[in-house]
C-alpha cells in the first residue's frame, strides 16, 4: 500500500555538487516542510548490478542478483511520490539512473506478468533532468523511459523539471526560478 506522505528521492549524480541533487534536496525540503516522510537515495554509491536479462524474476517479480537493490524494491512500492534526479549523458538519463530502472524489471513483472498490482496507478512520479546544451530534443529520451519506468512501478507520471543550459557543479544555484519550481514541486506533495 503506497503512503501519500512518503516521498522517495533518487539521486542519480555521482558528483558531490551535483545540479540534479541540488534541486532534488529543495523539493525534499520543502516536501518535508509540508509534514512528509522523505527518504533520499544516492543510487551511486551502492551496488547495483546491470540487468542481465535471464528472466529469473519472470515467475516471481523477485530478482535473483544478490546486490543493493534488494533494499530499494520494497521502497518503491511503499512511497507515495517516487522523484528521480538525473543528468544528462549522451542525451539519456545517466548509466547508474538507467542500471537501477532496468534492476526494476522485478516491479514490471509484478504488474504485468503476475497481475499483483492494482489496477489504477496509485502514486506519482516526478523526474528533475539537468542538461548542459540546449538542445530541443535533450529530454526526449529521458521522458519517455520515466514514462515507461514510472508505468512499471503503477504511479503517474506526474511532472517533471527540465533543465537546460547548467553544467558546471552548483551552477543551478544561480538560478532561482528553477529551486522556486523545484520548491513548488514538494510543495504540492502531501496535500
Ligand atoms: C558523460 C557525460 C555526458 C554528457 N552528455 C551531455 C549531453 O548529451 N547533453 C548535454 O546537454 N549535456 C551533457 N553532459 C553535461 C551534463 O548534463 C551537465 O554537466 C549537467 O549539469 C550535469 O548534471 P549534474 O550536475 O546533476 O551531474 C554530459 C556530461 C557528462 C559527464
Amino acid at each position: 500500500m503506497r503512503k501519500n506522505d512518503f516521498v522517495l528521492g533518487l539521486a542519480a549524480s555521482p558528483r558531490p555538487k551535483a545540479n540534479s541533487t541540488i534541486l532534488l534536496d529543495t523539493l525534499l525540503m520543502a516536501a518535508e516542510q509540508q509534514g512528509c516522510r522523505v527518504k533520499k537515495i544516492e543510487i551511486f554509491k551502492f551496488n547495483i548490478r546491470s540487468c542481465q536479462g535471464c528472466g529469473g524474476c519472470d515467475h516471481t517479480g523477485e530478482c535473483v542478483l544478490d546486490d543493493d537493490m534488494h533494499r530499494f524494491y520494497p521502497l518503491l512500492e511503499e512511497a507515495g511520490h517516487v522523484v528521480l534526479a538525473a543528468p544528462i549523458y549522451f542525451y539519456a538519463l545517466s548509466g547508474i539512473a538507467k542500471a537501477f530502472i532496468d534492476r526494476s524489471q522485478a516491479l514490471w513483472v509484478r504488474k504485468y506478468r503476475l497481475i499483483q498490482t492494482p489496477p489504477e496507478p496509485q502514486g506519482k512520479g516526478y523526474l528533475i533532468a539537468v542538461g548542459a546544451t540546449r538542445g530541443k530534443r535533450l529530454f526526449d529520451c529521458s521522458r519517455l523511459t520515466m514514462r515507461y519506468y514510472f508505468d512499471a512501478l503503477n504511479i503517474n507520471y506526474e511532472r517533471d523539471l527540465l533543465v537546460r543550459g547548467v553544467d558546471k557543479e552548483e551552477e543551478v544555484l544561480n538560478n532561482k526560478e528553477i529551486l522556486a519550481e523545484a520548491a513548488s514541486m514538494g510543495r504540492t506533495m502531501g496535500k
